[in-house]
């Protein structure tokens, strides 16, 4: 199965007429692009192929599908750091999945617990899915619905002077998530996702591990060309 791979623009391009322009040609079939609010609907009507995804709930889910959109990224880093907690994050998934939404819900320990080693992260991430995930399991949600992207926040944004994981650490986390979801959840059929300094030069090397379903990518997301090599990457 075609693995997803999402392009999360945070609040790139600077203009529409740039981010129409890199709409038209990100537009590829399984691809889920993800431009900021204000670009959205413009966006959305120009999609022909790629699915239009959000990068919070950013209106009421209702309206986010009035504007085609299909996926809505909850929990990333940015949105954590400006006071998005657990609770919020726990309540935006819920409504979203119950609107048919598909989330994807990012995960990731911060430098200082990776620095403790790879079982503290573990414990961090197991502690943040225990909370986003809330009432998820037991609910006639649709979980099927529900994707989860482990994004290493130390590995978030190359041009910030990020390094991304290493695919054997980021596959072990990986498998890590799928087992919590599994016994924890009962949640048997997520996509598990990699993002963190995604690039054309790494992204088989991700996208090859087991158990990776695909990738969030920023920064590389903004140049067609990368964009394009990471697709085909997969
Ligand atoms: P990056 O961003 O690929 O630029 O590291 C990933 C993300 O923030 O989702």
């Amino acid at each position: 199965m075609a693995k997803i791979i999402i392009a999360n623009w945070k609040s790139h391009p600077a203009t529409l007429s740039e981010a129409l322009k890199l709409a038209r040609a990100s537009d590829i079939k399984t691809a889920v692009i993800a431009p900021p609010y204000p670009y959205l609907k413009k966006v959305g009507t120009l999609l022909k192929k790629a699915a239009l995804g959000s990068q919070d709930l950013e209106a009421s889910p209702s309206e986010l599908k009035s504007l085609k959109v299909k996926y809505v990224i909850i929990g990333h880093s940015d949105r954590r750091r400006l006071g998005d907690t657990d609770a919020i994050i726990n309540k935006k998934a819920r409504r979203a999945l119950r609107a048919g939404l598909k989330v994807v819900l990012c995960v990731g320990e911060n430098k200082a617990t990776r620095r403790k080693g790879l079982s503290a992260a573990k414990k961090f991430v197991a502690n943040q899915l225990k909370k986003d995930l809330a009432g998820i399991r037991n609910s006639k949600l649709e979980i099927r619905n529900l994707a989860i992207a482990y994004e290493p926040i130390w590995a978030i944004s190359t041009s910030k002077g990020g390094k991304p994981d290493t695919p054997k650490a980021a596959s072990e986390m990986i498998s890590f998530i799928r087992r919590t979801l599994n016994s924890k959840f009962k949640i048997r059929n997520s996509k598990l996702l990699y993002g963190g300094s995604v690039t054309p030069k790494n992204a088989k090397s991700f996208l090859s591990q087991p158990g990776v379903d695909g990738a969030l990518v920023g920064g590389a997301s903004l140049n067609p060309r990368s964009f394009h090599a990471i697709i085909k990457a997969r």
